[in-house]
C-alpha cells in the first residue's frame, strides 16, 4: 500500500515518489530491503544485527533526538554522493552537502514515525542538463531497548542526460535578473542586490501635486525575470495604502513593458493583521490585498514572518512565498544567551505556534531544555485586555517573540509579565519594528533589556534615537537574495525554510 496520499505535502515536493510497501529496482536498494526482511524480529530487526552484517554499499544511522541529528555509524563512503566527504561518526547536520542532509533527515524521520521502510525517488540536477535519478531506501531499526531509534540505509544512482530543448527561447531562469527597489525600500534593496552580485536597476519615482504618484522602470525589462522591494509599512508621509499603489501600479507598468515574470518582494506586506471577520459585515482585507496583486499581473509574491501564513496562503491564488526570521533571531540569540537558563514567550495566543517553533530551534541550538510561556490578549477598540499568563520564566533569561511591534503595548504588558514571574532578562524579538503612536515611550517605560528587530521595514531615526542603547536591528538581506536567487533558478525553497540563509544555525 502506498501511503503517498497521507504524507506532508513539503515531502511529496521533496521526493518525486515515497512508499512504505518498497519495491527497489536497484541492486544496493534492492539488496538493504532484503537484509532489513531476513533479520527482521519483531517490527524491525535489531540495529547490532544489521550493522554486524551490513555489506557492499549500505549505510545506518543512529538518531541523536536530543539534538534532532543522526549519527553515521557504518557506511559514509556509501552515502557520500548525496552527503559530500563525510566520516563515521559525524552528524548529518555536519555533512558539506545540506540539502542532501535535509533529505535524509526528514526521510529517517519519515521512516522511524512510521515504523516502516520507506522508498524514495528524486532526482539531482548536476551541472548543466546532467541529471541523476536517485532511489533511496530507508528502514527502521531497533536499538537494545527495542525502541526504534537508528536506520538503514541505501541508494542508487542512475545518471542522464536531459534532452536538449527543441526551441532556442530561453528556459525558465535563464532570463536575465533585474531587482528594483521602491521608495525608502531602497536601502534594504541594495543590500539585497549585493548579496546577489548586481546592482539595483534605475526608476523614475514622481509624486504630482495632488500627491498621485507615477513609477516606471528606466531600463529595458522585456523578457527579464523581474524582483520589486517594497515594504508596504505606514510612515510619515507614505502610507501602507499609498506604497501599496505605487507598488501595484510598477507591476503594471513592468507587465505593459513585457517582462517575463514580477515577483513582488515585500517583507512586510500591509493590512496582513485584518485575515477574517471579527465582527458582522467586516472586510477580509488580506483577501482583497492578493486579489489586488493577482489583477494586476504579479506572478509571485515574498514575504517575511506573514502575520497569519495560513491566511496569507489561502488568499493568493499565485505564488506566495513566507519566509521566516527565525533562523536570523536565533543565530543572534545563541550568541547573546549563552549558557543562562532560558524561556520563550509569545505574548498572545495567537503567535504561540510561531514562538513554539523558535523555542525548539533554540533548544536544538543550546542542546538543553528552553522552556515556554505564553500570554492571554484581547484587543477592542485599541484596548489590551487579558491577564493570564502560564509559564516557566523564573530564573530564566526571556525572548518575548512577536511578528511585529506597533504601539508596543502587546510587548511592553508580557515583559511586566515575565518579571512579574521572576524573569532575570526581558529580550524581545519582533521582525516588524514598526513604532506607531508612542510605542518607544511605551517599551522604554516597561521592563525591557532589548529590542530586537529586522531591517524588513526602515526604522526612523527619532525611535532609533529614542530606543538608543536598547534596540538592534538584523539583517534580512541575505535571507531575501537567498529565495530570490533560488526562485530565479528553480532552486529548492523548502531547504532555505528548513536551514535559513547561509550561516544560520
Ligand atoms: C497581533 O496579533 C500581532 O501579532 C502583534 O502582537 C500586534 O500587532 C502588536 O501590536 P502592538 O504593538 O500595537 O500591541
Amino acid at each position: 500500500m502506498t501511503t503517498l496520499a497521507e504524507t506532508q505535502p513539503f515531502l511529496k515536493r521533496l521526493f518525486e515518489r515515497l512508499d512504505f510497501a518498497p519495491q527497489p529496482i536497484g541492486a544496493e536498494t534492492k539488496h538493504a530491503l532484503e537484509h532489513w526482511r531476513t533479520t527482521r524480529r519483531g517490527v524491525a530487526p535489531s540495529f547490532a544485527d544489521v550493522v554486524a552484517d551490513l555489506r557492499h554499499s549500505g549505510f545506518a544511522f543512529r538518531a541523536v533526538p536530543e539534538a534532532r541529528d543522526y549519527e553515521i555509524v557504518i557506511g559514509a563512503k556509501a552515502v557520500a554522493p548525496l552527503l559530500g566527504a563525510v566520516a563515521e561518526g559525524a552528524r548529518l547536520s555536519e555533512a558539506p552537502n545540506r540539502r542532501g542532509a535535509v533529505r535524509l533527515r526528514r526521510l529517517f524521520d519519515e521512516a522511524l514515525r512510521v515504523g516502516e521502510p520507506a522508498l524514495v525517488e528524486f532526482t539531482l540536477v548536476e551541472k548543466g542538463r546532467d541529471r541523476a535519478g536517485v532511489e533511496l531506501l530507508a528502514a527502521p531499526l531497533a536499538l537494545a531497548d527495542g525502541a526504534l531509534g537508528a536506520v538503514l540505509g541505501a541508494m542508487n544512482i542512475q545518471r542522464f542526460e536531459t534532452p536538449a530543448p527543441a526551441r532556442e527561447a530561453p528556459p525558465r531562469g535563464d532570463e536575465q535578473i533585474l531587482l528594483f527597489a521602491l521608495g525608502s525600500s531602497r536601502a534594504l534593496g541594495e543590500r539585497v542586490a549585493r548579496e546577489l552580485g548586481l546592482a539595483l536597476s534605475p526608476h523614475e519615482e514622481r509624486r504630482f501635486e495632488d500627491d498621485e504618484r507615477k513609477v516606471r522602470p528606466l531600463v529595458e525589462v522585456r523578457d527579464k525575470d523581474v524582483y520589486v522591494v517594497s515594504s508596504l509599512e505606514g510612515e510619515a508621509g507614505d502610507s501602507g495604502a499609498d506604497k501599496l499603489m505605487r507598488l501595484l501600479f510598477f507591476i503594471g507598468a513592468l507587465r505593459d513593458a513585457g517582462a517575463a515574470r514580477v515577483t513582488a518582494v515585500s517583507p512586510y506586506l500591509c493590512y496582513a493583521r485584518k485575515d477574517r471577520r471579527t465582527k458582522p459585515l467586516d472586510p477580509v482585507a488580506t483577501r482583497y490585498v492578493a486579489q489586488l496583486f493577482e489583477a494586476i499581473g504579479a506572478d509571485r509574491i515574498v514575504t517575511i514572518d506573514a502575520h497569519n501564513i495560513a491566511a496569507f496562503e489561502n488568499a493568493f491564488r499565485i505564488e506566495s512565498l513566507a519566509l521566516d526570521a527565525q533562523a536570523v533571531f536565533a543565530r543572534y540569540f545563541a550568541h547573546r544567551l549563552g549558557a543562562e537558563p532560558v524561556a520563550v514567550v509569545s505574548p498572545d495566543l495567537g503567535g504561540e505556534k510561531r514562538a513554539e517553533l523558535f523555542r525548539q530551534r533554540l533548544e536544538t541550538i543550546f542542546a538543553r531544555p528552553v522552556a515556554k510561556g505564553f500570554m492571554d490578549k484581547h484587543r477592542s477598540m485599541g484596548e489590551i485586555t487579558g491577564e493570564i499568563f502560564a509559564g516557566d520564566v523564573a530564573g530564566r533569561a526571556v525572548v518575548i517573540l512577536d511578528d511585529l511591534i506597533s504601539s508596543g503595548g502587546t510587548m511592553a504588558r508580557a515583559a511586566r509579565a515575565c518579571r512579574a514571574h521572576g524573569a532575570t532578562r526581558v529580550l524581545l524579538a519582533a521582525t516588524h519594528g514598526l513604532f506607531t503612536r508612542d510605542a518607544e515611550a511605551a517599551l522604554r517605560e516597561a521592563p525591557i533589556d532589548e529590542i530586537v528587530i529586522t531591517d524588513t521595514v526602515s526604522t526612523s531615526e527619532t525611535v532609533a534615537q529614542r530606543l538608543r542603547g536598547r534596540l538592534v536591528t538584523l539583517g534580512v538581506e541575505t535571507l531575501l537574495a537567498e529565495a530570490i536567487a533560488r526562485l530565479h533558478s528553480g532552486g529548492s525553497i523548502d531547504e532555505l525554510l528548513e536551514t535559513g540563509p547561509k550561516g544560520a544555525p
